[in-house]
């Protein structure tokens, strides 16, 4: 009796070979992989080594190679069932319990197996035959290989019976051709029908890389549902299986991440422009499933939906149920195609390099839940922003995983804050100030209001300017205005003119200064303090000083970002990096 794959499978993903061979050989970690002295050989130098990510060990003076359960049953001469038991409950799993229906479905399994396999070379090879040059047509002008074509299997089932006559006369039964899903049965006239009769073939694997189910497209824009699906039957679970994801998996090799599409010919046409790393939902809205498989094998996963309205809601439904699955180590983002276009389109208008600046500009799940609940908010008012945090905490109150979940509603916080009220602080400050002062037609930028509010200081009290005037003159201002009401302050105190505020105010407003009214009218409205020692000025004075560097300092930041991704110099970029670093604020 054997087991079935899937269930050795969650064993060895499970676990790590390092923990079941750790037990029995000491290990000692040297970059990706673990070395140490050989079980199977008598040595002094260690020459055993075992990679986790690829899932064996290897012996390099004896030559043995295998996986978690080869170790068990030549180190500890384990049965192979008594292997699997074993690390079955290392792994947490209960144990596999055989059934007289495990007999039959692997019977079953097996006999579908072969029809498929008959059934999908019969349709390949029918699409290169003259009747229907027309399909082999259809698919080269979209561009697709040859190479393309045979990589897919892709084919066409012709019209009438001869498909199910085919079958039959190799002597196959009624009832098991319909149990595959690749026929049905006309009632009245009570003869077999190939559910995919004029149709392109797309051949769909499980992810050891046998067949399971079949897509089909018309070419016809007459026909009505331009592509069909094989029915769920006991070997085909949609939303337990992704399409291409047998031959996208060991691209784990090359990258870290795997793209999931929505459409079979998106699978195909990216392959078809060498992005190999890639697979499709199979029609179904993603499911913790697929996104747990793809995660086998890729730490990351990057769902890319058509740019138009229904995919993009289609990708929002997904990112607030996969968040829930979130987890450490393990990514989920999102890149959403421009209006009009799928990745085929995409990758057939701007190639492989295009497309892969397009994957750069994913937003991980967080962003784009974030983004997209932003979206629906009306207005900055207290009550909108409380209604957009209670949506954001109740989906990250989905999240299994504690940790996650913490960090998220952290971020999702944070994200509020800074994107929302710190952004728009003007807007905000405009409405609560309005009521109070009339500044709320000065619109002000942080900047003004840092270097107003210390020329304010400055002078409303003169004395201890006066007594602080190379400190004051050393400040780095960036506005015209504040520069020559610094300047005409410093030349009031060298004229050792004895000035109160309204003093000044007046030589203010004769010195002919550009737009100085202004500043007097910020004075005017803000209420200032009446009175404050000297330690009290000076740390003012500092504060506002480094207040100011630092708007400089992100401001400088965000020239160079600009001028960074238009015009990539090494310089711009060990500029930014230094800039970004310096702790000096
Ligand atoms: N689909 C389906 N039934 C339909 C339409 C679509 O099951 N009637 C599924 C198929 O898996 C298809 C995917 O949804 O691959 C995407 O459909 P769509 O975007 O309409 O097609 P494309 O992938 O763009 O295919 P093509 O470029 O061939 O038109
Ligand atoms: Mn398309």
């Amino acid at each position: 009796m054997k087991y079935p794959k899937s269930y050795l499978e969650e064993i060895r993903q499970r676990l790590k070979v390092s923990d079941v061979v750790g037990s029995t050989v000491k290990l000692t970690k040297r970059g990706k992989e673990f070395v140490g002295l050989s079980p199977f050989t008598n040595e002094k130098t260690p020459s055993f080594t075992v990679n986790d990510e690829k899932g064996f060990y290897h012996c390099f003076s004896s030559g043995e190679h295998g996986g978690i359960f080869d170790f068990l049953t030549k180190i500890e001469k384990l049965t192979f069932g008594d292997a699997v038991r074993r690390l079955a409950s290392k792994a947490g799993m209960s144990e596999y319990k055989f059934s007289k229906l495990d007999v039959e479905t692997e019977k079953k399994v097996k006999r579908s197996e072969k029809i498929f396999q008959l059934f999908f070379n019969y349709c390949h090879k029918n699409i290169f035959t003259e009747e229907n040059k027309n399909h082999l047509d259809y698919l080269l002008n979209r561009s697709l290989k040859k190479a393309t074509i045979e990589n897919f299997q892709l084919g066409f089932c012709d019209d009438g019976s001869r498909a199910s006559n085919h079958f039959l006369k190799l002597g196959y039964h009624e009832k098991e051709l319909i149990e595959t899903g690749l026929f049905y049965l006309h009632e009245q006239k009570n003869i077999l029908i190939p559910r995919f009769k004029n149709r392109i073939i797309f051949p769909i694997k499980n992810l050891f890389g046998e067949f399971i189910g079949c897509g089909g497209r018309t070419v016809l824009s007459s026909v009505p549902a331009k592509y069909i699906n094989s029915p769920e039957t006991i070997f085909f679970k949609k939303g337990n299986n992704l399409y291409n994801f047998n031959n996208a998996k060991s691209e784990n090799k090359n990258t870290d991440y795997l793209l999931i599409v929505e459409g079979y010919m998106d699978v195909v046409s990216l392959y078809n422009h060498d992005i190999k790393n890639v697979c499709a939902s199979l029609g179904t809205a993603i499911t913790d499933n697929q996104i747990n498989l793809a995660w086998r094998n890729f730490k990351n996963i990057i769902i890319c939906f058509d740019g138009d309205k229904s995919g993009f809601a289609a990708a929002y439904r997904a990112a607030e149920k996969l968040i829930k699955i979130s987890k450490a180590n393990h990514t989920v983002s999102f890149m959403i195609m421009p209006q009009g276009l799928d990745p085929d389109d995409y990758v057939g208008k701007f190639g492989k390099d295009g497309f892969t600046s397009l994957v750069k500009k994913k937003k991980d799940i967080t962003e784009f839940v974030f983004e997209y609940a932003t979206k629906q908010l009306q207005d900055y008012s207290a009550s909108s922003l409380a209604d957009l945090e209670k949506r954001l905490m109740d989906i990250a109150d989905t999240i299994e995983d504690v940790i996650i979940k913490k960090y998220y509603k952290g971020f999702f916080k944070n994200k509020i804050f800074e994107n929302l009220i710190k952004k728009n602080k003007n807007k905000l400050n405009k409405f609560q100030l309005s009521s109070k002062f009339d500044i709320d037609r000065l619109e002000m930028s942080e900047l003004e209001v840092k270097e107003f509010s210390l020329c304010q200081l400055l002078i409303k009290f003169p004395e201890m300017s006066e007594k602080n005037i190379e400190r004051i003159s050393e400040i780095d201002l960036s506005l015209e205005l504040t520069k020559k009401i610094r300047t005409a302050l410093l030349d009031i105190s060298l004229n050792g003119d004895n000035c109160n505020y309204e003093k000044i105010k007046e030589i203010l407003l004769g010195a002919n200064i550009q737009n100085i009214d202004t500043f007097l009218k910020f004075v005017d409205a803000n209420s200032f303090m009446t009175n404050v020692d000297s330690d009290t000025f000076v740390s003012l004075i500092e504060d506002y000083e480094l207040q100011l560097k630092k708007i400089q300092k992100d401001k400088k930041i965000e020239e160079l970002e600009k001028s960074f991704s238009s015009n990539m110099s090494e310089q711009a970029l060990n500029e930014l990096i230094s800039l970004k670093n310096s702790n000096n604020l």
